[in-house]
C-alpha cells in the first residue's frame, strides 16, 4: 500500500510517499481501506520532534491520527463492525495510528459508523478535533445550559466545532477570530465574534463561565480576566498549559489541560449530531495524500479555517 513515512524528525520536506506492507488486524481490531485523513497541528508538531514525538518509538513513522474509510476485514472478537461498513475514527493517540496510508488497522472501540448524512471528507476531519472540543466542553469543562462560553481560535479545526457543540449544549457563545472569519462564525451560531487584532479582549468580553483556549501562551493568559471569579479555562496547547496555569492560580482562576482521548461512543454522538445537521465540519482544503507537505505548511501557518483533509 502507499503511505506517508517520516524517517527523521524535521520539517515537511522529510515526509516521503512510499510503498509499504499492508497491516493486518489483530483481536479486537478492524482493517479499513482508508479514503481520507484529517491533518491537525499535532501532526506537524510531532514530525518536527515536538507534540507526541515521545510516544512514537522507532522511526520510520506513518503520521496521522484520524481517518474515514470502509471496513475490509475484522479481527477476532469484533461484533460491532463487518466488511463494507463505512466508518471513521480518531485512533490510538498519542501512540502511532498510521492514518496517512491506504490501509489502517483500528481498534474497533475507537471507530464509529459514518451515517449517510455525514460526508466522507467531513468524517475524516471530525474525530480528533470533534472529540477534543467535546471533551474540553463536557468532560473537562462541565458546560451547562445558560452559561457563557468563550472560544479562543473559534475559526480553527477545534474551535469551529466547539462553538457549535457549546450552542448545542445551550450556552451563549463568544468566539475570537480575525475579521475575515466573523461571518463564518456567526453562521455557525456564535452569539458574539470578537476580532482579536483590535485591542484587549478583556475590554470587550466579560462574565464568562468557561474558556476553551485554542491559542495558549500569552494570549490565553491575557484572556483569563474575561472569566467570572473562579471561572475555568480549558487550554488545548499542552506546551503552554503549565505557564497558563501558573499565571491563573494567583488570580483565582482555574485552568485544566487536556489530552484528547479516542472514544468510539462519543464519536457516535458527534456523528448523530452531524447527520441531523446540528454539527457541521467546515472543510478548509482537501489535498491528495502526496501533497501532505503542503498540508503541513498550511496548518503551520496558524490561520487555517476549519479542517485540512488528505484525500487517499
Ligand atoms: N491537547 C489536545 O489534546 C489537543 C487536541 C487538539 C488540538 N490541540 C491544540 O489546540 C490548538 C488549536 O488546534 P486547531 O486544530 O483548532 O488549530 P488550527 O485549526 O490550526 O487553528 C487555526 C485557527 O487559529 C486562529 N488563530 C490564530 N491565532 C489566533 C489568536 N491569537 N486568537 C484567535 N484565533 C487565532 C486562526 O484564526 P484567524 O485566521 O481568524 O486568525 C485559525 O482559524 C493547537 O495548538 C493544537 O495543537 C490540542
Amino acid at each position: 500500500m502507499k503511505a506517508i513515512r517520516l524517517h527523521a524528525f524535521g520539517g515537511p520536506e522529510n515526509l516521503r510517499l512510499e510503498e509499504v506492507d499492508q497491516p493486518c488486524p489483530g483481536a479486537g481490531e478492524v482493517l479499513l481501506r482508508n479514503r481520507a485523513a484529517g491533518v491537525n497541528p499535532i501532526d506537524w508538531k510531532t514530525c518536527a520532534g515536538g507534540g507526541a514525538s515521545a510516544f512514537i518509538g522507532e522511526l520510520p513513522f506513518i503520521p496521522g491520527w484520524e481517518c474515514a474509510g470502509t471496513v475490509v476485514a475484522v479481527g477476532s472478537g469484533v461484533e460491532a463492525f463487518r466488511s463494507g461498513d463505512e466508518v471513521f475514527g480518531f485512533l490510538r493517540f498519542p501512540n502511532p495510528a498510521g492514518c496517512f496510508a491506504e490501509y489502517v488497522v483500528a481498534p474497533a472501540g475507537q471507530l464509529a459508523r459514518r451515517p449517510p448524512g455525514l460526508e466522507l471528507h467531513a468524517a475524516a476531519g471530525l474525530g480528533l478535533a470533534g472529540l477534543t472540543a467535546f471533551q474540553a466542553l463536557h468532560d473537562k469543562g462541565g458546560v451547562q445550559a445558560g452559561q457563557r462560553v468563550l472560544v479562543l481560535a473559534a475559526a480553527g479545526g477545534v474551535g469551529h466545532l466547539a462553538v457549535q457543540l457549546a450552542k448545542a449544549a445551550g450556552a451563549e457563545v463568544v468566539g475570537t477570530a480575525s475579521s475575515a472569519n466573523q461571518e463564518f462564525l456567526q453562521r455557525l451560531g456564535c452569539d458574539q465574534v470578537v476580532d482579536y487584532h483590535h485591542g484587549a479582549l478583556t475590554a470587550r468580553i466579560n462574565a464568562v463561565d468557561l474558556i476553551i483556549d485554542g491559542v495558549g501562551g500569552q494570549t490565553a493568559i491575557d484572556a483569563l480576566p474575561c472569566l467570572k471569579a473562579g471561572g475555568l479555562m480549558v487550554t488545548l496547547p499542552s506546551v503552554t498549559a503549565a505557564q497558563v496555569s501558573a499565571a491563573a492560580e494567583p488570580q483565582g482562576y482555574r485552568v485544566e489541560g487536556i489530552r484528547a482521548q479516542p472514544n468510539g461512543r462519543q464519536l457516535g454522538q458527534l456523528a448523530e449530531l452531524a447527520a441531523a445537521g446540528k454539527l457541521q465540519l467546515s472543510l478548509g482544503q482537501v489535498l491528495p495524500l502526496a501533497e501532505v507537505a503542503e498540508a503541513f505548511r498550511l496548518s503551520a501557518s496558524g490561520h487555517q479555517r476549519g479542517k485540512l483533509i488528505l484525500d487517499i
